[in-house]
């Protein structure tokens, strides 16, 4: 039997009204499963962008391949159990505990306002005729992972309703996450979905955004974009262990998601940046970016962020072999007794995502090249060589989103 995983992310940003809403964060999530969710993305967005074979930019979505091999977890065994939960950073043992901590954190990850929403949906697409344990799927379901039954057989109409699925959840932005002639062998089609439409606290005003060079890590120009343009108080820290500088851009009015640009110091490579990240928690980032933000309340930040669009269709399995999980894409050595009553491995991870980050882009571009100067107070965060890029939920610390942009284009 094969068994095909698919899932996929969508991200798209825009811009808003003003608000300066900044309830305290409660930070009692932060801590138990939510970090250690947190260092797994961490490690999965590393090994990631190496396994890339040229590089090019990058967004994919951490908790979700956190979510599906959690649930893969449930019905595996042996070294295959041990494999996932060394890298999902998990206990055997303890699988009821982290289901419960998971489903507190998973609440969090639902929001509609009028300017932000983010959705989320974990399907498990499996034959009529396949026997999966009564168990596996009651346990799937307290990872909020809904049982759908469909005819393999009849691969057109499967791969229709899997389609129709994900194209709902991520409003007609991924239409076509799977074709027939890929589900064909299977037996089984697990999607985890993540839709995320957020507009900025303080929108950049599209009159400023003009054409700017951007530069590879050395310094050499190697492309141009079209950037934007902000003056506003964002929080912004200096982060020496990373050896990097990070600003902080909100979305929407409650202070909950937020997305983080790390730059690194001039001669730190992208990937150097964050291999230090791997000893650096998002708490403390965090704290830094709130010292910095009480102590310095009135510094204005010129913040320049090219406009950007990011598509997304990677196959996970090389980085998560890195990362130790080999046995359960092994024909003869996966395990998954606990979940199909046939001998089942998973044959390919699939990753799709999509991220879209604009001002609002109606508005004209005229752009005067004079206001892009340095007024002496204000601060300048330019990101006009390779940075990383991570969206986060601030109540669980998760990271929704996260990539890397290192090759530029006019978008
Ligand atoms: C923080 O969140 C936890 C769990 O949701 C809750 O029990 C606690 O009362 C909250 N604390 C504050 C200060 O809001
Ligand atoms: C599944 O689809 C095949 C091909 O269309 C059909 O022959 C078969 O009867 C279907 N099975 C069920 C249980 O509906
Ligand atoms: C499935 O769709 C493909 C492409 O649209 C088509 O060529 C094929 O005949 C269809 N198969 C069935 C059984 O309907
Ligand atoms: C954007 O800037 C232009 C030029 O300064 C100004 O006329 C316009 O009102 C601004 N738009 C917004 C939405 O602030
Ligand atoms: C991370 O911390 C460990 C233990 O303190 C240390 O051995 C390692 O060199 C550090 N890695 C980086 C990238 O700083
Ligand atoms: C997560 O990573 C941080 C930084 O390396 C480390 O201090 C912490 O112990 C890790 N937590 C878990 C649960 O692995």
């Amino acid at each position: 039997m094969r068994c095909v995983i698919v899932f996929c992310a969508l991200l798209l940003s825009c811009d808003a009204q003003l608000a300066e809403v900044k309830p305290e964060l409660n930070v009692t999530l932060h801590k138990g499963l939510s970090e250690r969710i947190g260092n797994f993305s961490i490690e999965l967005l590393y090994h990631t962008t190496l396994a890339q074979d040229k590089v090019s930019n990058l967004i994919i979505s951490p908790i979700t391949v956190w979510t599906v091999l959690a649930v893969l977890a449930e019905g595996a065994s042996d070294s295959t159990l041990t494999q996932i939960t060394t890298a999902l950073r998990i206990t055997p043992a303890l699988k009821e505990a982290a289901r419960r901590e998971y489903q507190e954190i998973y609440k969090w990850l639902q929001v509609k306002t009028n300017t932000v929403e983010l959705q989320r949906l974990n399907a498990m697409f499996m034959d009529v005729s396949n026997d999966l344990q009564k168990d596996f799927v009651d346990v799937a379901k307290e990872y909020d992972t809904h049982v759908i039954p469909a005819n393999f057989s009849d691969s057109n109409t499967t791969t229709a309703a899997i389609n129709s699925l994900v194209s709902s959840v991520t409003h007609g932005r991924i239409p076509m996450l799977v074709d027939s002639s890929s589900i064909e062998n299977s037996k089984l089609v697990l999607t985890s979905v993540l839709y995320f439409k957020g507009q900025w606290t303080a929108p950049f005003n599209a009159s400023y955004t003009t054409k700017q060079p951007f530069y590879d890590s050395s310094g050499n120009q190697i492309g141009e974009v079209n950037m934007m343009y902000r003056r506003h108080n964002y929080p912004f820290a200096n982060i020496k262990t990373l050896q990097a500088k990070v600003l902080e851009i909100p979305y929407g009015k409650d202070n909950r998601l937020s997305m983080l640009i790390m730059l690194p110091n001039p001669g730190v490579s992208l990937n150097n940046m964050f291999y230090n990240f791997g000893n650096e928690s998002l708490d403390t980032i965090f704290n830094e970016l709130k010292i910095s933000a009480e102590q310095y309340s009135d510094d204005e930040v010129d913040c320049l962020l090219p406009r950007f669009k990011i598509e997304t269709s990677l196959e996970l399995t090389d980085a998560l072999k890195k990362m130790g999980i080999i046995d359960l894409f092994d024909e003869r050595k996966a395990r998954l007794p606990l979940m199909a009553y046939l001998p089942t491995h998973v044959s390919r991870i699939i990753h799709k995502a999509e991220i879209e980050v604009t001002e609002e882009g109606t508005v004209a571009s005229a752009a005067t090249a004079a206001f892009l100067g340095n007024r002496i107070g204000a601060l300048k965060f330019e990101a006009n060589k390779p940075f990383c890029y991570l969206i986060v939920e601030k109540v669980t610390n998760s990271i929704t989103f996260g990539g890397f942009y290192h090759t530029p284009s006019l978008f």
